[in-house]
């Protein structure tokens, strides 16, 4: 499948620590959400290499998903608000991510899954959605003056 490729990336063994540099996108409403998604990641992978609590794992996985799904309709609401072009296509991205999510989650849940598949999958497809279509998204914005809210 698509995502096994970038998995194994070099990116998967980085932490995701949410740096202006790497992750800003310069609108402070969505960069709050990833920082927010960022640190859950880090959280499940510091549960994971602590050998934690299976349930406890799950339980910030599941708040993981859930977080993303609010994030993502966020985003999605700021689009149509602007009435970006873009929303079909990104909108379409951000259900694919979900559903493959919902899937490790319940793979995980299972006892079929290593606790590190889901946030790595995640911080693997995040880091690079956020560099490019949503950095593109607000590129859109910064064209219109008075559409950016700074925060
Ligand atoms: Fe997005
Ligand atoms: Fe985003």
């Amino acid at each position: 499948m698509w995502f096994f490729s970038k998995s194994n990336s070099k990116a998967g063994a980085l932490p995701f620590a949410w740096t202006p540099r790497d992750h800003a996108t310069g609108h402070e409403p969505m960069d709050e959400d990833h920082r927010q998604l960022a640190a859950l990641v880090t959280e499940v992978e510091a549960i994971i290499a602590a050998r934690g609590d299976r349930n406890e794992a799950y339980r910030v996985m599941d708040l993981l998903v859930q977080t993303a799904r609010d994030h993502f309709q966020r985003e999605e609401a700021f689009m149509a608000e602007a009435g970006y072009g873009g929303l079909e296509r990104h909108a379409a991205q951000h259900a694919e991510l979900l559903a493959t999510c919902q899937d490790l989650l319940r793979q995980f849940k299972n006892g079929t899954l290593s606790g590190l598949a889901l946030p790595t999958f995640l911080k693997n497809w995040l880091v690079p959605h956020i560099q490019g279509c949503d950095r593109q998204f607000v590129q859109e914005l910064r064209k219109v003056p008075g559409r950016l809210p700074l925060g």
